[in-house]
């Protein structure tokens, strides 16, 4: 099943496996580079269905890291010479398109940060201003034109990213949506940026004919924020869309990072490449309190992804501690269309091809220690076994 061929919008994949967007780290100045191209181009002639460029801005406002995608024409020719290498490889291309709101700073958006409610941002510190309704419909329209640039450079399809405690997320959370205007209060008011964003992805998705998947919050881990019940209402508003598939994941990386990845917080790793020793103090001292560890199990989503399974119709994407062809298959078994891995094809981006040709018995070598997380927001991300450092 895992090896068997799928149709995502107007493009077939030659399997079910979908490298995740996992934060490559590899953009300079915004922008794509050799690096990155040669990371999707491993994966794509390892054997992937579909790679993922991961965590592009739709704006500058959008921007957490220089390494970081901004979507622009600029940047249009060097994505199409990455999709073409994909392609030629025989996979399919997707990117992962969002804005960061609440978690950017001034020296990357280019202004005070915006988010849904006023803040701080404590893991870039600086203070966040909530957004005024213009700059919110500007925003949505920056959707709309990123899916309009990403179809423009060959991608098959684009992620919208509607978790993790990003924007889209931070508006439908009650944990970080203190307003009480239209986008503030009720689930539906909550979800109306949302829409706005969908109203836009969805008109150049009908123009273009590319394919549209969402990644959503099964739930925030915190007392305060999103649950299954609500989110599996926010579900069925997007399915009503007609994406072509909902990627299920969980937690908010302001305050539950590991909830999304599990595995030990590679605190170590973290601090000892940030450039900031100020922080990375803070961090070492108080790095604990902010992110508390979760316990790693294989297919840690499966039974909460399995109760979004039965409550929706349309294609539904896991992702979460696959490691393993066993688990893959068990995973699409489940009812599950396609599967998402990350840190397996970080430690090794032929993971799939090798999974096709071992067989049944075949497991990655990833150890979930979670190097490649520390590394990523200060070097590049890769996994222990491929530096020398
Ligand atoms: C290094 C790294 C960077 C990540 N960056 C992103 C990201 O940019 N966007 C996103 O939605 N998820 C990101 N994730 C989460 C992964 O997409 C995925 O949901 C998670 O790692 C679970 O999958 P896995 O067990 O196969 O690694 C990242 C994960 C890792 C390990």
């Amino acid at each position: 099943m895992l090896f068997t061929p799928y149709k995502l919008g107007r493009v077939t994949l030659r399997n079910r496996t979908v490298r995740s967007a996992a934060f490559e780290s590899m953009g300079a100045d915004y922008s794509p580079t050799q690096k990155l191209k040669d990371y999707h181009v491993s994966v794509a002639a390892g054997g992937i269905g579909m790679t993922t460029l991961a965590y592009a801005s739709v704006s500058r406002s959008g921007l957490s890291f220089n390494s970081q995608l901004w979507m622009r024409p600029e940047i249009v020719p060097a994505l199409k010479d990455i999709t073409d290498a994909i392609h030629a490889e025989g996979a399919a291309a997707s990117i992962q398109l969002g804005h960061c709101g609440n978690m950017t700073h001034i020296s990357t958006a280019g202004q005070i940060p915006i988010g849904a409610s006023n803040g701080i941002n404590l893991y870039s510190p600086t203070i966040v201003r909530r957004a005024r309704r213009a700059e919110l419909e500007q925003i949505a329209a920056d959707f709309g034109r990123a899916v309009r640039l990403a179809h423009e450079a060959g991608f098959d399809c684009v992620e919208i990213h509607a978790g993790h405690g990003y924007l889209i997320s931070q508006f439908l959370s009650p944990l970080t949506n203190h307003r009480r205007d239209e986008f503030g209060g009720s689930l539906d008011n909550r979800m109306r940026f949302m829409r706005m964003c969908l109203d836009e992805v969805m008109r150049v998705r009908d123009e273009t004919g590319i394919g549209v998947l969402m990644k959503h919050n099964m739930y925030d881990g915190l007392n305060c924020g999103i649950q299954v019940p609500e989110s599996i209402e926010i579900a069925r508003v997007i399915e009503s869309y007609g994406v072509d598939g909902i990627v299920l994941s969980g937690g908010f990386v302001s305050r539950t990072p590991m909830l999304v990845m599990r595995g030990a917080m590679p605190i170590d790793v973290l601090t000892h490449f940030m450039k900031n020793r100020a922080l990375a103090l803070s961090i070492k001292l108080f790095g604990w309190m902010m992110m508390r560890p979760y316990p790693w199990s294989e297919c840690y989503f499966l039974e909460d992804a399995k109760k979004f399974r039965a409550a929706l119709k349309c294609p539904l994407v896991y992702v979460g501690g696959v490691v393993s062809r066993e688990g893959a298959e068990k995973v699409l078994g489940a009812g599950f269309d396609l599967v998402q891995m990350a840190r397996c094809l970080v430690a090794e981006p032929a993971f799939v091809r090798r999974m096709e040709t071992e067989g049944p018995d075949c497991r990655s070598v990833c150890d979930h220690t979670n190097y490649c997380i520390g590394r990523m927001y200060s070097v590049d991300m890769q996994c222990h076994r491929n530096v020398e450092e």
